[in-house]
């Protein structure tokens, strides 16, 4: 991010927060939403921040999603339960799906909620930090649009769908989360890399006549590729059969594209599983366990060119301390994007170039 001013977390809340209201959305689901976004930018996960708004408003402007849904949660079992998301956004969906979840596992030791008819969730991480600060340990999936091939495809099938794991640690706002999508790289970044000129490693995508390419506009106009071969690929098709097709959401290329496809509801899937940390034995010991396995890591010797080692959720937990002092950077171009909503919708804007 390359601005030279910084805002505060709650002027970046308050500016989503009064366009959503604007847009229509009550202010329960305002505030759900707004605060689930700018959580994104201040653990640095920009590519999920509210460099999203413009999209989610101009998704419900076009009336392919719904700005006050009615949720339906559907007793599967005493611990299983189903939501129909009503084709709101997918925070609020996530949200509801993840409370509920966390009170299943208290109540009976696991818990699991699938989730049809939402739309994009945003950063997987939100619902993984509710559920570690809950002492649970949780898996959190969705499915997503098009974007990544089969192995050995040359046209997009499956979607970036995040892999996202967590569980607490000794510090409650340093869980560790392994939060990553099954693209190498954010289709966000690229699309920055690609605006800035910037060189991508090989690997990342393919140009548009299947060619590896380090250049990143070439990449953003070709076909991004899973991380890790095969691997990436076999997990980004699992999300889809766990997420999609299992809870009863599109899949198999049908997720609608949340950026230029309003032809109808994308009918995103989600599935979400948590189980107390006390199962086995107490909070304390499995919590003083973890905290054994960080030490030992940490005292390993050190590959060349790293100074420390950090567990998943650590490089964004350093950022969002950073953030907390320093402010949220946000680029150019994105303080133009959201000026332009702000002008539309009478907002008053935080943001100056
Ligand atoms: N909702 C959706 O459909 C969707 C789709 C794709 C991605 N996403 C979101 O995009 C976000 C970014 O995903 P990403 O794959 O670009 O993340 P990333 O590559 O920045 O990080 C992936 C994981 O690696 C860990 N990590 C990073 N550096 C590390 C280091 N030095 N040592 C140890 N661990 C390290 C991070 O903590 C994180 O858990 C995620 O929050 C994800 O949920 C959402």
């Amino acid at each position: 991010m390359n601005s030279s001013k910084r805002y505060k977390k709650s002027e970046l809340i308050n500016f989503t927060y009064n366009i959503l209201k604007k847009v229509g959305l009550n202010n329960s689901n305002s505030k759900i939403i707004s605060d689930l976004i700018i959580r994104a930018d201040e653990r640095g996960v920009w590519s999920h921040g509210i460099v999203r708004l413009p999209v989610y408003v101009n998704r419900i402007e076009k009336k392919a999603a719904k700005k006050n849904p009615n949720f339906k949660f559907k007793k599967i079992s005493n611990n299983i339960f189903h939501l129909s998301g009503d084709n709101g956004l997918g925070y609020l969906a996530a949200n509801a799906g993840i409370k509920k979840c966390v009170a299943l596992a208290k109540e009976k030791g696991i818990g699991l909620v699938a989730i049809s008819k939402s739309n994009h969730f945003g950063m997987a991480a939100n619902y993984l930090e509710f559920a570690s600060k809950n002492k649970c340990i949780a898996w959190v999936y969705t499915n997503a649009s098009k974007a990544l091939p089969p192995h050995g495809a040359m046209a997009p099938f499956f979607g970036t769908s995040p892999f996202a794991f967590g569980c607490p640690t000794k510090n409650k706002n340093k869980p560790f989360i392994l939060d990553m999508a099954s693209s190498s790289v954010a289709r966000g970044k690229l699309k920055f890399a690609a605006q800035k000129k910037i060189k991508i490693p090989f690997g990342y995508a393919l140009d548009k006549f299947g060619k590896p390419t380090n250049d990143g506009s070439k990449a953003f106009e070709g076909i991004m590729l899973p991380f890790g071969g095969m691997k990436g690929a076999g997990i980004s098709w699992m999300m889809d059969i766990v997420a999609g097709i299992f809870t009863g959401a599109n899949h198999s290329g049908k997720v609608k594209n949340a950026i230029n496809d309003f032809s109808g509801p994308s009918n995103v899937g989600h599935l979400m599983i948590c189980m107390r940390t006390d199962l086995f034995q107490s909070h304390n010991s499995f919590i003083k366990k973890i905290e054994f396995g960080f030490k030992k890591v940490k005292k390993l010797k050190k590959a060349k060119g790293f100074k420390t080692i950090l567990h998943p959720g650590e490089p964004e937990y350093l950022n969002y301390l950073s953030n907390k002092k320093k402010g949220i950077s946000l680029s150019r171009g994105i303080i133009i994007e959201l000026n332009k909503l702000a002008q539309k919708y009478n907002v008053k804007t935080p943001f100056k170039i």
